[in-house]
Order: structure tokens, then sequence, then C-alpha cells
């Protein structure tokens, strides 16, 4: 069998003095899928920056179809090679369409005009082909992010692809919406492509690909056959150690009542944020969970209690007060705090350093001085506090935010929002893109926060998670809450299905 692609002794040292990848050898076969394991920070991305040209590796060859990979490598000259990556932030323009976004760069023209009509028909034949449903002409900013990640794998496959890498395809993705990814992705590869594919979930791993690289510290600790490593195995080479699950055990005596929402209505096109007579209570000391498959209500439900959007009807009481004519800095100054499902888009500014992304609202306590006097000192020992306390890997607290791994980045947000003695904290799927070990950690923290009688709603698209947190689930389905469960020893991903679809109603 021919080596599609070879890695050589590939090392790299970022020009901040970051090693992300210490003499990486091996080999990607054609037709395969080969799946990418390690804990975050580890090199996974930096390692396919340096096969799809983004980074040019400081030591070591990178061979595509047996040919070395010049100096003069590239994201084109990758693109020329058949090979398509799909990022793990998505690298959308918002303000366009579907189909301006899958033809960005090379446009079809008319003339001197973009030939739309041109770009649409491509859309729709890409979409067929691959069966990826997707509408042309929306703009991508409307649209959820599991409709944006099918715009990205278009976008990649649509110049003539050998070669998919995947970088955390499924970290935005709810488990129906992964399954049809994964039936897509089996037809590609039946049809002959070959696929790279990044995940921390062992299960999906295992699904798909047949082979895995395990990378730990930029080092090559596993290369192997799937079927040779049972979980525990690659659990082990991934972390050097082995982790335990974490579970809510006892309940804690209830606070007062947190949150209190009645007859929410928003009337808005995207389905995502659309709700029909929400309703819910929360208490101090409680976790909820929302479970639902996305796009099904809930980011409308987050928008309107940080106060990002502002409904049609109903009412939202929080930590004692009616809170809809209040702004979200003055809920955040009450005791809310959210971590968005959307770490990049929402909770952080890339370019601004870590010290700056960690503080961020703490000025408004006044523990660091106050606005605009704030202690540059005192926000720099906190940072790096929290850094440590969250094991964030990084160089400096000076460094950017965009410098950091993808799960880094997100550690880093959570540990600013978990940290400032929130009352009411807005968990957006808070362990997506989070290996194994980092995830425990913040599990762990969101059951220390209840038991210190902050209230948790909880929404997460893992059900596994879902159940080992929460005291109570909601189910949303098409805007409205169609059921109310305890979480019991009864309550599984199985049961909450049904629910899930809209076939059976419990509220
Ligand atoms: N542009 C950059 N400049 C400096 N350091 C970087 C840059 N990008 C990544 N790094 C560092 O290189 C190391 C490897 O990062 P990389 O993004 O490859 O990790 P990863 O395995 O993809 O992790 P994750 O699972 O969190 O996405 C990390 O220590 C990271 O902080
Ligand atoms: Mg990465």
């Amino acid at each position: 069998m021919t080596a599609l692609v070879g890695f050589h002794d590939v090392a790299k040292t970022y020009p901040n003095g970051v090693v992300a990848l210490r003499g990486v050898s091996f080999e990607v076969h054609e037709g395969t899928c080969h799946a990418i394991c390690g804990e975050n920070g580890a090199g996974k991305s930096t390692l396919m920056k340096t096969l799809f040209g983004m980074e040019a590796p400081s030591q070591g060859t990178v061979t595509i179809n047996g040919v070395a990979a010049g100096p003069d490598h590239s994201p084109r000259a990758a693109a020329a090679a058949g090979i398509g990556m799909v990022h793990q932030h998505f690298s959308l323009v918002p303000s366009l369409t579907v189909a301006e976004n899958v033809v960005l760069g090379r446009e079809p023209t008319r003339g001197p005009l973009i030939d739309r009509a041109a770009a649409r028909a491509e859309v729709r034949r890409l979409a067929e082909r691959f069966r990826l449903a997707v509408e042309p002409d929306v703009r991508v900013a409307t649209l959820s992010v599991a409709a944006q990640q099918k715009v990205e794998i278009l976008k990649a496959l649509a110049r003539n692809v050998r070669l998919l890498i995947l970088d955390e395809p499924t970290a935005v993705l709810t488990p129906q919406e992964t399954e049809e990814l994964f039936d897509r992705l089996r037809h590609l590869r039946a049809e002959g492509l070959t696929i790279i594919f990044i995940s921390h979930k062992l299960r999906e791993v295992r699904a798909l690909a047949e082979h895995v690289t395990v990378l730990r510290d930029g080092r090559v600790t596993g290369d192997a056959p799937i079927a040779q490593l049972d979980d525990a195995t690659i659990a082990r080479l991934v972390m050097g150690r082995d982790v335990r699950a974490v579970r809510r055990q006892t309940r804690p005596a209830q606070g007062a009542e947190a949150l209190r929402v009645a007859h929410l209505t928003l009337a808005a096109t995207d389905p995502a944020d659309r709700m029909q007579e929400v309703g819910l209570s929360l208490h101090g000391g409680e976790i909820l969970g929302v479970a639902g498959v996305e796009g099904n209500g809930q980011r409308g439900l987050v928008s309107v209690l940080t106060g990002l959007a502002r409904p049609d009807a109903g009412t939202v009481t929080m930590l004692g007060r009616e809170a809809l004519h209040l702004t979200t800095a003055a809920r955040r100054r009450a005791g809310l705090a959210h971590l968005p499902a959307d770490r990049y888009a929402e909770g952080g500014a890339r370019t601004l350093s870590l010290t700056d992304n960690a503080v961020g609202i703490a000025h408004l306590s006044g523990a660091l001085g106050r606005w605009p006097w704030l202690s540059r000192a005192r926000a720099e020992r906190r940072a790096a506090e929290l850094i440590r306390a969250y094991d964030v890997r990084t160089q400096t607290p000076r460094q950017t935010l965009a410098s950091l791994s993808g799960g880094n980045a997100q550690k880093l947000i959570a540990a600013r929002e978990f940290s400032g003695d929130p009352k009411l904290l807005i968990a957006d799927q808070p362990t997506r893109g989070i290996d194994i070990q980092a995830a425990a950690f913040i599990r762990a923290r969101l059951i220390t926060l209840a038991e210190q009688g902050c209230a948790v709603l909880l929404l997460s698209a893992d059900l596994d998670e879902l159940l080992s947190l929460a005291d109570r689930v909601v189910v949303m389905y098409a805007g409205r809450i169609v059921a109310r469960l305890e979480n019991d020893a009864a309550l599984t991903p199985e049961a909450l299905g049904p629910y899930m679809l809209g076939l059976q109603t419990a509220a």
C-alpha cells in the first residue's frame, strides 16, 4: 500500500518559543480513515497545518504521494494536490451566503461579474453529490452550527479532493447530526476518499477510523490499527494516566429560586432561536439539564436569559429581580455567568492577551481596582492563578488567546466564568472540544459550584454528561419544553430520544 501522506521526523517550534511537535513520524494510507487523538495542546492541529501548508515544519519533512513538500508549500499547493481541510474553528464569512462561501476565492465569472447562478448551481450539484443538504442562498450568519459545519465540509470537498482533514468536526454536532455526518463520511471513503479525523471522543474514533495515531506533548505515543487497542489503552496513551468519571452523588439543599421563566415566546426566523411558552424554575444548588437536538430553541433561550435578545412575550425573574429590562452587564453584576457554546465568537477576544481574556469582567467587581485604573500587576496575578487552577497550557499570560490550542482557549474562558462566584450559571456545551481530562475537571467544577449554592442551567448535547450532572432534565423540541423529568436511575440517553425527536411528551 502506498502512503498518501508521510510525516518524517516533523518538529515545530512557534516563533514565540512554544514547541508544538517534537519528531513526529507516521504514515497515512490511501483510502483509509485515520484518527488522531491527543490532549488539548498535544499538537494535532499544528501537525495538520504542516500538511495543509499553513505552518512550515522547523525540522523534518511532510510527503504527499511520496513527494516532499518544499518550503513553498501552501494551502493553495495543498488544494492542488487534492487536500481539503475543515478547521477546528470555522473559517466561513458570516455575512456571505452559503454559495458565496463555497466558491470564495475561485468565483465563477461571467465577463467582469461573478456568475451567481453558476455558483448556486455548483453548490446544488455538490450538495446533491455528497448528500449534504444546504441552501445556497441563505446567509451563513443565520445558520445553526451544524448547518455551518456542512457548508465547511462542502467547501473543503468542492475541489477534487482525495484527502479530507477534519479537525474535530463533531465538537459542535449533536449525536444525531454526528451519526448523519459519519454516514456521509463512510460513503465518501467507500468512493476512495482518504480521511484524517481528529476527535476527543473514543466512541467516534472507533465508529469511523481503522487506524489511530496518538500524540502527547508533540510526540507520537501510539500508532496502530484501532482494533489492536482497547479504550483504556488509548486513554493511557493520550494522557499518560487514568481518569475517573465524574458523577453527581448527593443533592445539596435547595436555595432560593434563582431563575424563573414563564410563558417565554420569541418569534424568530431561525428555529434555533424560536420559543413558544417556555417556562422553567431553577433554585440555588440545583443543576437543571436542558436536552434537545440543537436548533430547537435553546439558542433563543440563552440569548434571552443573557440579555442578547428580547422576547415577544413572557417574563424572566433572575436572582430575585425582574430581568428583562436589565442589560447584559447589569445581569452579570447581579451574579449571572455564561459560558457560551461558541467560545470563540462570543466568549473571548482572540487578539487580546490571556490576561485580558481571563479578567474580562472581574474589574466590574472592583477586585482588581476600578476601571480605568485596573491594576495590571493584580490582573496578571489573577490570570496566572486561573491558568494554573484550570491547567491551561500556555507560555505566558501575555500571549494572545489565538495562540492557544482550541481546547486550552476554552478552558481559559471557563475559568473566567466559573471563578467570579456566580449565583446563576448558564453553561452551554461546557466540555465541547475539551479533552477527557479537562472535561472531567470542568464537570467537577460545575458540581462544586452547585454545592456552593450556585444555580446551574446546563445545556449539553452530550447526554451522558447531562445525566451524570443534572438533578432534573427538561427537553426542548420545536421551541417548546416537551418534557420535565427527574434524573433518576430510570432516565437514560435512550429514554430521552423520543422526547428529543418530538415523538413523545411529558411536560
Ligand atoms: N499560532 C501559535 N502560536 C504559538 N503557539 C501556538 C500557536 N498555535 C498553537 N500553539 C501552541 O502549540 C501547542 C499545540 O497546539 P495545537 O493547536 O496543535 O494543539 P491541539 O492538539 O490541536 O489541541 P486542541 O485539542 O486543544 O485543539 C500548544 O501548546 C499551543 O499553545
Ligand atoms: Mg486543535
